[in-house]
């Protein structure tokens, strides 16, 4: 079985603004373990760090999380994570088949699965499985063989799916049997308080009204805009300041969760303003077309790598670095999932 990466199958870690959510874990402790658990919601709404925070700190029951991915639509692949998270669980006793080797052949998916079901079925102790990132999961086979599973989940294993979208498996039939229990926007959705204090915890302060605001526009998604600086948001104030790590997330979330791949967000400028300053983020892969520079610009990465790309040039820039843009017509590409601070100095007018 192919080796597995140890960040796929570690629960994430908190960020430091992470805002406690007491009513949503309480929600998840309340469920039946035999039945399964289906948190579905669009990018953003907080699934997997409230999955996280609730892992992080349950202390009867282990947790085995597995991070889908595009590549698990190999059954090969989701298996072996599977078989991986759930040996890493401590209460797995050393002799437990889910420690030997596992061998995959193809073809042969429903008689994996059956051993893998009597492996959990012997387990000592009740562990949770936690699939997220569900919606990754879209090729016949690996959603066949997740039914296959659903339906011979062993007692032992309380299994939720987190999903952007319905998976396309028998839920409708498990919710008429009351065998599904679900979390979704209604209930993810951020309150004004905690739409508040992550506002405070982003470094953002702003007052009670202007949360409001914030929250109304962004319906309470957390990561829909709720820590979006808006730049000159007090008027009274003379000096404003944003955090631009949370910016840097905020639009990396946006431009994941995208159909362009694109995300932007000015925090100074407008047509009276020499100085204009935008967050930029970027999917891997994706690049901002190839343009005469408007002025002087510099290019401050605050998230992953980009390559700035002039003629037969490029220059490779990761968090931290600043690129100082040539004054000839360029490209930024972005190696991997990227942000960046474009500053311009606009001296004369775009070219086109
Ligand atoms: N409880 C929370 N406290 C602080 N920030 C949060 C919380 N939940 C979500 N966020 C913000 O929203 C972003 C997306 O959260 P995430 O759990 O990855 O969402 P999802 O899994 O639903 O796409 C996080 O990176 C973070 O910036
Ligand atoms: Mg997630």
């Amino acid at each position: 079985m192919p080796l597995v990466p140890r960040a796929k199958i570690t629960v994430p870690r908190l960020p430091p603004e992470f805002v406690e959510r007491r009513a949503q874990r309480a929600d998840l402790d309340a469920q039946n373990g035999e039945d399964i658990g289906l948190v579905c919601a669009p990018a953003g709404y907080g699934k997997t760090l409230l999955l996280a925070d609730w892992a992080l700190r349950s202390t009867q029951t282990e947790t085995a999380w597995v991070g889908l991915e595009r590549d698990d639509n190999d059954p090969r692949r989701l298996w072996s994570s599977v078989v991986a998270a759930v040996a890493g669980c401590q209460s797995v006793p050393r002799s437990s088949p889910l420690h030997a080797p596992w061998i995959w052949r193809p073809g042969a998916q429903p008689e994996f699965l059956a051993e893998l079901v009597d492996a959990l079925r012997s387990l000592p102790r009740p562990i949770r499985l936690v699939l997220d990132n569900v919606h990754e999961l879209v090729e016949p086979e690996a959603l066949h063989g997740l039914g296959i599973f659903l339906r011979n989940r062993p007692g032992q294993v309380q299994l939720i799916l987190s999903s952007r979208l319905d998976p396309p498996l028998s839920l409708p039939r498990l919710r008429l049997a009351g065998r599904l229990w679900e979390l979704r926007c209604d209930r993810l959705r951020f309150s004004v308080a905690e739409a508040a204090t992550l506002l405070e915890k982003s470094g953002l302060h702003l007052t009670l009204a202007q949360v409001e605001v914030l929250h109304q526009r962004t319906e309470g998604c957390p990561a829909g805009g709720i820590v979006s600086a808006e730049p000159r948001m007090d008027k009274d104030d003379p000096v404003q300041k944003i955090s631009l790590d949370a910016l840097a997330r905020e639009q990396l979330e946006l431009a994941k969760a995208g159909g362009s791949g694109r995300s932007a967000r000015t925090v100074h400028g407008g047509h009276e303003r020499v100085l204009r300053q935008t967050v930029i983020a970027l999917r891997g892969g994706q690049s901002l077309a190839e343009h005469e520079s408007p002025g002087e610009a510099t290019v401050h990465v605050l998230r992953g790598r980009v390559r700035l790309v002039a003629g037969a040039d490029s220059w490779d820039g990761r968090q931290g670095d600043l690129l100082i843009v040539p004054d000839v017509a360029h490209s930024l590409e972005a190696v991997e999932d990227a942000a960046v601070l474009l500053t311009v100095a606009k001296t004369r007018t775009a070219a086109g």
